[in-house]
């Protein structure tokens, strides 16, 4: 499809969207990546797969999820936070793909977040009717470096809000290749992703399902 249009200029593949001082999505950023970004699933999953995790709360997650990088994050009745052990194995968290990284690190830098140097990257993966409820990303003790969210898979409804829970919230669709930053001011803020409905998913999955990988700075530069 690409080609056809490959000369007209009025017909950009990615652009950017400003949503808030901090906050931005980079459209189709990741979109020629899918398939490289599926294939290191892939891996990564057949050494550390997909589960559910259950709040400390008792609630069962809905969106099954995996990390990869130094540090992994978990969640169960003892509360949230980041591991240097997949737990369901016992063994470290698959390391972060080099490409995953410097696909993170460039984002991060296109939005304005240049030294972007992640330590974990968390996977989820969403079926019809999954989705996540408001929250804050506030387990990192870094929190000079922003969030690098890259969508991937059947297109979700994301809510980004404001620092305060109760702040009005807006609505964005996010598309496979579409990569959203969120740091600085910005960087507390917030967000969620609507239930999964179901449609046609994007080339080349056969399945309706969403992917997204986030990654995240834990540890400050120079803290073990
Ligand atoms: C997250 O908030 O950690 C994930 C967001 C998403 O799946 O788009
Ligand atoms: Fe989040």
């Amino acid at each position: 499809m690409r080609d056809l249009f490959a000369d007209d200029e009025s017909l950009p593949q990615q652009w950017q969207e400003t949503l808030c001082p901090g906050a931005m999505i980079l459209r189709g950023y990741a979109a020629d990546m899918a398939e490289q970004i599926f294939r290191e699933i892939g891996c990564l999953t057949d050494v550390s797969p997909f589960r559910h995790l259950v709040t400390p709360g008792g609630h069962t997650m809905s969106v099954s999820m995996t990390s990869c990088g130094a540090l992994g994050w978990m969640s169960d009745e003892l509360g949230y936070r980041y591991t240097p052990v997949d737990p369901l194995t016992g063994r470290p968290w698959p390391a972060m793909p080099v490409f995953f990284r410097l696909l993170a690190e460039n984002a991060a830098a296109t939005a304005g977040y240049t030294g972007f140097c992640p330590d974990a990257c968390l996977v989820n993966r969403y079926t019809p009717g999954s989705g996540l409820s408001l929250h804050q990303d506030k387990n990192e003790r870094d929190m000079s470096q922003p969030i690098v969210s890259v969508s991937l898979g059947m297109t979700a409804t994301f809510l980004f809000g404001g620092t305060q829970r109760d702040a009005p919230r807006r609505r964005f669709p996010l598309v496979q290749g579409d990569v959203m930053v969120w740091g600085g001011q910005a960087r507390l803020n917030f967000h969620g992703v609507m239930p999964l409905k179901e449609t046609l998913p994007p080339w080349p999955l056969q399945e309706m399902v969403r992917y997204n990988l986030t990654f995240r700075r834990v540890m400050p530069p120079g803290v073990k």
